[in-house]
């Protein structure tokens, strides 16, 4: 029902103001706590072989949504009452900003994928702390970039603002360097600009919460040399960084056709055809770091073998964002649900029983 209304009606208007109004009206629908308390309770039963422990807290369900949907955090409660583990939050700024001119989402119904090349449209990471300091039982990752105008050599800096900022309000933060929409942004990627960034926030978030250790990890592109890929895994290791997100949306385009990348240009593609990619990043990163680094598998997720597959891969959490578009606002707990099927299937007793076990 939802995807044929979906792939005849609802494709036919512009993908980000679709975004806006449906998550506009989900917001609304579901602005009573005690509205929305029902509805999780409804569609979320309690299941001790999805429980996970990460971030210091217990999450009910492994998938979380992952970053770019809420950027301002505006309607993670109303999210997370849908039935995901966590919610990340962002790409949040050091100051705001407006992104690329418009039109600058696409949907291509037919590959289940996205382009986007939003540019970290953002009201700034100040504008974020009043939203994320009211009292909360969601769990929340805070994921921070680069504002576009600040130069290359003052990047750690922008980071660093938005670390002090939202450090005590996270559950954990992220540092991204792996959107392509931001020029510049994905060579602070490479390990000896990467290593400055990290011990940088770092240090921000022991400062800024001196009792509370904030986890800290990275979000790497789908684009990376295997070489890089390592690098990035290592560096995790000398830092003690407490885990690496992969992967983020890619610049290749296959299996999309020259006309319709041209009718998109110039973006980052996510969805189905990312899975196997974003898959492949994940297991080399496994193989380099077994259980040391905790992984959080994303890219082209759509059903609960996919989530299993991540996590038989290594992946302790996964995040869709895609998959969410194309699957609807049942789709979190109806995964929720199958993944719990597969896992006892498989005769697991939960989550981390699986990891890595592919
Ligand atoms: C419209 C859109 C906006 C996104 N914005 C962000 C963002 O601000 N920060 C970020 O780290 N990732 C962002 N992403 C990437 C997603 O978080 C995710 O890594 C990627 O889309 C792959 O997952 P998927 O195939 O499930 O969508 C965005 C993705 C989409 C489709």
């Amino acid at each position: 029902m939802y995807r044929l209304l979906f792939e005849h009606l609802l494709a036919r208007f512009d993908a980000e103001r679709m975004h806006q109004l449906g998550f506009g009206l989900l917001r609304v629908l579901l602005a009573i706590s005690f509205v929305r308390r029902w509805l999780r309770g409804s569609l979320v039963a309690p299941d001790p072989v999805l429980t996970v422990q990460a971030f210091g807290r217990e999450l009910d369900s492994p998938l979380g949504l992952a970053a770019g949907f809420d950027k301002d955090a505006v309607g993670y409660e109303q999210l997370y009452a849908l039935g995901f583990g966590f919610i990340e939050i962002g790409t949040l700024t050091g100051e705001a900003q407006s992104g690329n001119p418009k039109p600058r989402m696409f949907r291509f119904v037919q590959h289940r994928a996205l382009i986007n090349r939003l540019g970290f449209n953002n009201r700034g990471s100040c504008a974020a702390v009043a939203r994320l300091a009211r009292p909360r039982d969601v769990p929340l990752g805070v994921n921070i970039g680069k504002t576009k105008l600040v130069a290359e050599e003052d990047a750690v800096q922008d980071y660093v603002a938005s670390a002090e900022r939202l450090g005590v309000l996270a559950d954990y933060v992220v540092v991204n360097v792996s959107s392509p929409n931001t020029p510049g942004l994905r060579n602070l990627q490479a390990v000896e600009l990467l290593r400055p960034l990290l011990a940088a926030v770092r240090t921000a978030l022991d400062r800024v919460s001196p009792t509370r250790r904030v986890p800290l990890l990275v979000k790497i592109a789908p684009d990376l040399a295997d070489e890089d890929i390592d690098g990035v895994a290592d560096l995790a290791l000398e830092l003690g960084l407490d885990g690496i997100i992969a992967t983020n949306t890619t610049i290749a385009r296959a299996p999309l056709s020259d006309e319709e990348a041209a009718r998109a240009g110039a973006g980052g593609l996510s969805g189905a055809p990312l899975k196997q990619r974003s898959l492949a990043v994940l297991r080399r990163l496994h193989a380099r770091l077994g259980t040391r680094t905790m992984l959080i598998g994303v890219g082209g997720i759509e059903s609960a073998q996919d989530a299993l597959d991540r996590i038989l891969a290594g992946a302790t959490l996964v995040q869709a964002y895609t998959g969410f578009i194309y699957g609807g606002l049942l789709w979190p707990s109806t995964l929720r649900r199958e993944l719990a099927a597969l896992l006892r299937a498989r005769g697991f007793q939960n989550v981390r029983d699986a990891v890595g076990r592919g």
